[in-house]
């Protein structure tokens, strides 16, 4: 189903207001490849009577959501990077617990969390190296925006091909049971992580605040004033001895000064030198 150059624009304009997402020319491909099967899958003859109906509303409605989340990319997988895991367990962690130790509380945010292997990898390891923080309230909050890799994050249910992504065989063994061709995380490990719809750009709940960031490999999607302000809204919540953990071909650099790398092994993260904020109130919508 090839796209026309009218309704490309029509999708690139809905991508980047609802989600951000920035569509240049060039990513016809993508559009026609996942919103194709959505088109079809809700009955229309065409990806053109598709987008047709799209534009007939004024409104955003349950339709724009799908093809919403259609659009997004969901690539992910278990201790992704391996790098920065092995500096949280190795140096960030023990400094971190070390601030939290009087008031025995570790709160850890996975934003744009897709299927859940990074929220479940930073379960497992805490689990694993920190058996201490069984007497701590430990917190893993897991937002994204799509509806649908939520409801299979939140089912915790990985295919051989999945698990076979980053997850130590020992990890496997001790965390997961086979179910029939499927792995089914362990009811101990999801429980650790509570899973919440967000979308970045839209008015973000008040968040508790925060001693670990986690937002990777979905800002590399967005324009710079969005990272820009994405980046300030995160240093409202992250408390002064709290580190931010980006993709790795992600960066504050030129977008917000505030922040500083630090390196810890191969890992570069990131601190906030601004004043400890922690303002972590409903803020304003991106514009
Ligand atoms: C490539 S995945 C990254 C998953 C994980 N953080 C990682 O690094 O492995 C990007 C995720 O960002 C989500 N996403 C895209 N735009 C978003 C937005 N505006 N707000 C929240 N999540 C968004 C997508 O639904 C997708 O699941």
């Amino acid at each position: 189903m090839a796209i026309s150059k009218n309704d490309f624009e029509y999708i690139s304009r809905l991508a980047r207001s609802e989600s951000a997402l920035v569509l240049d020319p060039g990513k016809e491909y993508l559009v026609e490849t996942r919103l194709g099967p959505l088109a079809q899958r809700e009955g229309f003859d065409s990806l053109a009577d598709f987008v047709q109906s799209l534009r007939a509303d004024g409104k955003i409605n349950g339709l724009h959501h799908k093809a919403i989340d259609a659009l997004t990319t969901n690539e992910t997988l278990f201790f992704r990077d391996f790098h920065p895991f092995e500096a949280l367990r190795r140096s960030i962690l023990p400094e971190v617990l070390e601030q939290r130790a009087s008031a025995q509380r570790l709160t850890i945010w996975s934003a744009a969390c897709s299927t859940g292997q990074e929220p479940y990898s930073l379960a497992m390891l805490l689990l694993e190296h920190f058996p201490q923080l069984a007497d701590w309230t430990v917190s893993i909050i897991a937002t994204d925006l799509s509806p649908t890799v939520l409801k299979l994050a939140q089912a915790g249910i990985y295919s051989q091909f999945e698990v076979n992504r980053g997850l130590p065989a020992s990890y496997l063994v001790k965390y997961f049971t086979k179910q029939g061709e499927k792995w089914c995380l362990n009811e101990a490990v999801k429980r650790m992580v509570e899973f919440r719809p967000m979308n970045l750009i839209q008015p973000w709940p008040i968040m508790p605040p925060l001693d670990l960031v986690f937002i990777r490999n979905v800002m590399i999607y967005f324009d710079v004033d969005t990272k820009k302000t994405i980046l300030g809204k995160i240093r409202n919540c992250l408390l002064p001895h709290g580190y931010l953990f980006l993709g790795t071909a992600e960066t504050t650099t030129n977008l917000d000064p505030a922040y500083q790398p630090v390196t810890f092994g191969k890992a570069v993260v990131y601190r906030s030198m601004a004043e400890a904020a922690t303002k972590c109130l409903a803020s304003s919508s991106i514009s």
